[in-house]
């Protein structure tokens, strides 16, 4: 039986789509996953590109992986992900080695590519967009954990300045909610209890057919029907497309986690129309407040860019009020980062070096005082726990997280396993915290 071997960077998407590359080829190929790469006949690398040096990563990693091929020129090398959508010209020209080249919606084919490749010497290329087809496969699901993924729409219609997405998973395009439920209902057989949906911008999911509409909102309604499911997450919401009727969800659907990562990137609003983002900081307070007088406990988490270009001191000290303003929770920070044939990449990059790295480091510190903060207000609150395992080394306790993922452990029988119990905090640890069952 061959053996496969997968490294994945970036999102969750890449995550997700990693999990369905294995299964699908040891489904159709009858393969079996390794972690270790030098007992690996097949290798893959699942990449991301969202910043730099993604390119030069690449082709450090192809460089180990070169010399198990020459030693056992079997072995077959493939690429996918979205270095291999934006440079696939590149990684055959400059490492003629790897076997195939796939794209992120071009998994599906992989089984067939391999096939191929054993009786064809030339690199396999398919690195096509436009379908969702990757997902239309009866994915099995074995898993040891109680939480999964599933991708409900792939690319991105948004043109937001800095961002490489657009170009190398494409145009927005959503799965069927039919697709997606079978999946969920597949999902839950293989006891799954906590799910997150994913994509680059799930509030513009929209599917329509003959028959039916859907938006995200009705389908976070249909998925909330399925008993089984306890928790429902999402990831990234974008603030320009976080509808009242996205809002109004949180108020019917109680499984929906007090917990939101709603990306803003920017305290300043000059900087936000260099984005274009399509709001204002005015806007996204005002969803905030709407989603606060629903949950009075929602937590609110956000990705950061640093020295975009035209960002001054002012610019960046609106950033860090906003910061204290909302108190975000568990957000991130990320230097701006110059990527090919986006907009932002003509404009003059005027910020140096080291004053981006002096805002990142004041940013990171600011955002880890405010999570840490969020961790003391959480001592002696009484939170809904998802109780996911027995702890592995003291008996009677068991391990489970909270809705902003923290994880909690706590003294309680096997049979909790799968629910949701109420704890309470009693003491904060280094990685976790502790707490007692009040139920
Ligand atoms: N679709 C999502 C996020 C996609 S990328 C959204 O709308 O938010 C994840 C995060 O990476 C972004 O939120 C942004 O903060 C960061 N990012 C994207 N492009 C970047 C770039 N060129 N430089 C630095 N950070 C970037
Ligand atoms: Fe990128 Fe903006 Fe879409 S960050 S993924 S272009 S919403």
């Amino acid at each position: 039986m061959k053996k496969i071997y997968i490294k994945t960077w970036g999102c969750q998407m890449n995550e997700y789509d990693s999990f369905i590359i294995k299964n699908i080829l040891e489904k159709k190929i009858n393969c079996k996953n390794t972690t270790e790469y030098k007992k690996a006949d097949i290798l893959i690398l699942n990449t991301c590109s969202i910043r730099e040096k993604s390119q030069e990563k690449l082709f450090h990693q192809l460089g180990r992986w070169k010399t198990l091929k020459k030693k056992n020129p079997k072995i077959i090398i493939a690429v996918g992900g979205c270095v291999a959508n934006q440079e696939e010209k590149k990684i055959y020209k400059r490492a003629p080695y790897v076997d195939i080249i796939f794209g992120t919606q071009t998994i599906h084919k992989l089984p067939k590519m391999i096939y191929e490749k054993k009786k064809n010497k030339n690199v396999l290329i398919n690195t096509q967009l436009k379908t969702v087809k990757k997902f239309n496969v009866n994915t099995f699901y074995k898993q040891k954990n109680l939480s999964a993924y599933i991708t409900i729409m792939e690319g991105c219609n948004k043109k937001c300045t800095f961002c490489i997405v657009p170009n190398t998973r494409g145009k927005e395009i959503s799965r069927s909610h039919k697709d997606i439920i079978l999946e969920i209902k597949n999902m839950v057989k293989n006891n799954i209890k906590e799910i997150t949906l994913l994509g680059q911008n799930v509030n513009s999911y929209f599917y329509k057919n003959k028959i039916y509409t859907y938006t995200f909102s009705k389908l976070l309604y249909k998925i909330s029907e399925i008993d089984e499911i306890k928790r429902i997450r999402f990831i990234t919401s974008h603030p320009k497309d976080f509808s009242n009727k996205i809002i109004d969800s949180y108020k019917k659907i109680p499984k929906l986690v007090d917990f939101l990562h709603l990306p803003i990137q920017s305290g300043s609003n000059k900087i936000l129309k260099l984005m274009k983002r399509g709001y204002n900081v005015e806007r996204y307070k005002k969803i905030i407040k709407k989603i606060l007088k629903i949950r009075p406990n929602m937590k609110i988490s956000s990705d950061f860019i640093i020295g975009f270009p035209g960002e001054t001191k002012k610019d960046f000290e609106k950033t860090l009020k906003i910061i204290s303003e909302i108190n975000f929770d568990n957000s991130f920070s990320f230097i701006y980062s110059k990527r090919p044939n986006t907009i932002a990449s003509t404009m003059l990059d005027n910020v140096t070096l080291q004053e981006k790295k002096e805002r990142l480091y004041k940013i990171q510190k600011i955002l880890l005082y405010k999570k840490n903060q969020w961790n003391r207000r959480t001592i002696g609150t009484i939170q809904n726990i998802l109780v996911h395992k027995k702890h592995e080394k003291l008996s009677k306790k068991l391990i489970g997280t909270t809705e902003n993922n923290r994880t909690v452990c706590f003294s309680g029988s096997e049979n909790k396993i799968g629910k949701i119990v109420k704890v309470e905090i009693t003491k904060m640890k280094k990685k976790y915290f502790e707490g007692k069952m009040v139920d």
